[in-house]
């Protein structure tokens, strides 16, 4: 360890003699702890007003200046004044944890830790609240823990007021926080002081190249936190709201979520960090073998096009008919599962709003579950059920217990979920039977609920898939069965404008939202068309290449299969691509431009490069530093043809190649306006 870190946490100066204070005001108690090779420093004080403050530096130049903790209580006098340090403990740690599943087999957690005891003097209620903070090298978290104590049993959270001061100037990648449509917004890049409130991960880029990433790790019992700026670059967390006033309610002694923010030299640093799964706890569920990460088609962009509708009719999607007709399909071309949307009861009429028809066990008469379970089941094919909500959690509630029992008794492991109301419109059951209350997407009520879905779905081994969900916030590493969401804006918004994404979008997901975890974006739209051919803002290359940039242990080929039939080298490609690697590196990307991958399978010796690039053409040189020494692959590469260009027809010329590759080569390679690419590597004899 180093010398630093050695002298972390050292709690200096307590009151000075009398005779000094006359001229000098006393010297408060300073904390201090390193990560574990001295770069980021984190310093604890108390204020003038006994508030508690933190600041963090890296490298001896400040990074985040004196920012205050504490909480309002709509019960009480806040817990943000009066505050002095009474204690302070450090420990470290070093080991690794191996993944079920994921972008890396090995995960390595190497941090330093101080806990910091703060308590209120008897004038503000001697109140006790600790701050726990770790230090990894490449970022830190923190969160408050709140002991028992005699002064408060329960807490009434009116808002959380931890601040960030930013304390150096830079642009911002960021969507709304607390916007009608949730995190399916797309992302801004302004200065970072013209935020206003953000969802996180909200991604920085200070104007000496540091990376940052805001964020927070394993929510639970509570609300998500939005990023609001006060004033010029100092943000202050506020609380997605409840219907109960208090923005969350907790018996004491709890732990908040863990307050993130990832720190790097450049954008790769912000990727290649598993700071949030590491302040998540270990697996709680146990073996998770019966998930095998897979690609997926489904029933699906026909009814988000238009063509076919979720309703019964004569358009109805998901019959009996065209669900075999996608088992064959998907047993033909090594798919694990097929989604089936619109099987259920409760789609007549204006679903959304009426989220209290849905029923999540009784089938549509032209939908016969069991027959089209059995048929997969003959075809090692798995039906992915879709259990859409319109929000209402007190109608899934009701049924949750049975609709996960019906599912395993029919052989299937994974559900999609749904939750389309608007922000704030979560139906949730009141206090008494019958009655209703109306909550957030990230309110406390709503965490509650995504675990218990992901907890009885767990029971019956079935993995969770959720759309219109809470952010993702690590808690897969707690619960593997948790495998992916959607939670910002997905490919169905290019079925309904053109270029409706833009071609920026992906690029800039990379290094925003796919920091909190997997997302179910579902790429493959080989026409580039969706309703009305409306275009999309990609080359046909770049939608292979999201294969390998947004990362899911499940990913979609979601067009129509006809479609994919009629594209057979790029299929060839999405029947090739893992969706599980032992290794991912980020080997060129700028946050918002491009992003270009290389990962490694995790159940062969190939490995895959590829990614999606933004307005820009851009010729990049990719250096295969990362493959193994002393191999010769056979690279198969799908590229933006000649002249390709999203803006155009010509946004469907691809071209390929084969070639040789080993270590250390440099592989040039130009990627077209809302181009992209992907190459498959595979050791030669
Ligand atoms: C929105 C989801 O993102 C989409 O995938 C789904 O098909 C519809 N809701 C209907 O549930
Ligand atoms: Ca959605």
């Amino acid at each position: 360890m180093s010398r630093t870190a050695m002298l972390g946490a050292l709690v200096a100066a307590a009151l000075l003699p009398s005779s000094v204070q006359a001229q000098t005001p006393p010297r408060r108690p300073v904390v201090t702890a390193a990560s574990p090779d001295g770069s980021l420093v984190v310093t604890v004080t108390t204020d003038n007003d006994g508030r508690a403050t933190y600041s963090l530096s890296r490298k001896g130049k400040l990074l985040i200046g004196a920012s205050k903790l504490g909480f309002t209580l709509t019960d009480g006098l806040a817990m943000v004044r009066g505050f002095r340090i009474t204690g302070s403990e450090t420990a470290s740690a070093d080991s690794t944890w191996e993944q079920p599943w994921g972008e890396r087999r090995f995960v390595r957690d190497h941090h330093n830790e101080l806990l910091v005891r703060l308590e209120q003097n008897a004038d503000y209620g001697a109140r006790r609240m600790n701050v726990r903070f770790r230090l990894f090298d490449n970022g830190f978290g923190f969160r408050y823990e709140l002991p028992e104590q005699p002064a408060m049993k329960t807490m009434k959270i009116a808002d959380e007021w931890t601040e960030f001061s930013v304390a150096q100037p830079g642009t911002a990648w960021w969507i709304p926080g607390g916007e009608w449509n949730r995190y399916e917004q797309v992302y801004q890049k302004t200065p970072i002081d013209a935020v206003s409130t953000a969802h996180t991960p909200i991604t920085m880029r200070l104007d000496d190249g540091t990376h940052l990433a805001f964020h927070e790790a394993a929510l639970v019992g509570y609300s998500g936190m939005w990023f609001k700026r006060a004033d010029g670059q100092l943000f202050r967390s506020t609380l997605a709201p409840s219907s109960r006033g208090a923005r969350v309610i907790r018996d004491l002694p709890f732990n908040t979520p863990w307050r993130t923010v990832r720190v790097a030299d450049n954008a790769a640093g912000l990727v290649e960090n598993d700071l949030e799964l590491n302040l998540n706890e270990p697996n709680k569920i146990g073996d998770v073998s019966w998930f095998k990460p897979m690609k997926y088609i489904g029933i699906w962009w026909g009814m988000i096009r238009g063509d076919w509708t979720w309703a019964e009719g004569p358009r109805h999607g998901a019959t009996t008919e065209r669900t075999k007709q996608y088992i064959d399909f998907a047993a033909k071309n090594g798919f694990g599962g097929v989604l089936v949307e619109g099987w259920d009861k409760g789609w007549n009429g204006d679903w959304f709003g009426h989220g209290q028809d849905f029923s999540f066990t009784e089938p549509t008469p032209d939908f016969d579950l069991k027959a089209v379970t059995a048929y997969a089941a003959k075809q090692k094919v798995q039906l992915i059920g879709h259990n859409e909500t319109g929000g209402n959690i007190a109608n899934y509630e009701a049924q949750l217990e049975d609709a996960m029992k019906l599912y395993q008794s029919l052989g299937m492991h994974a559900v999609k979920t749904g939750y389309v109301a608007d922000a704030g419109g979560i139906i949730a059951p009141g206090d008494k039977p019958g009655e209703t209350r109306m909550e957030y997407h990230d309110g406390q009520r709503q965490v509650a609920h995504h675990l218990k879905v992901v907890e009885t779905a767990a029971k019956y081994r079935i993995a969770i898939n959720e759309h219109e969900p809470v952010k993702d916030t690590g808690l897969r590493r707690t619960y593997p069965n948790w495998i992916d969401r959607e939670g910002a804006r997905g490919m169905e918004y290019n079925a309904w404008g053109q270029f409706a994404n833009g071609p920026d979008h992906e690029p800039t997901l990379v290094y925003t939202r796919m920091l909190s975890g997997p997302m179910d974006y579902t790429p493959g739209i080989l026409s580039l068309e969706g309703a009305n051919h409306v275009p999309l803002a990609s080359t046909l290359a770049k939608q292979l290449g999201l294969y390998l940039a947004l990362y899911s242990p499940i990913q979609m080929a979601s067009d129509f299969i006809e479609s994919l039939a009629a594209h057979p080298k790029e299929l060839q490609f999405i029947r090739q691509v893992p969706a599980d690697w032992s290794e991912s590196h980020l080997i060129a990307g700028e946050v918002g431009d491009f992003a270009i991958f290389a990962r490694k399978d995790r159940n062969s010796e190939d490995w895959y490069v590829g990614g999606v690039n933004g307005h820009t053409a851009r010729d990049v040189t990719l250096a295969m530093d990362f493959l193994d020494p002393g191999k010769t692959y056979i690279a198969t590469v799908w590229k933006d043809g000649e002249g390709a260009t999203y803006e155009t027809d010509a946004r469907h010329r691809i071209a390929y190649a084969t070639l040789t590759v080993k270590k250390g080569d440099k592989l040039p390679l130009w990627l077209a306006p809302g181009g992209g690419a992907a190459i498959r590597l595979h050791p030669g004899k």
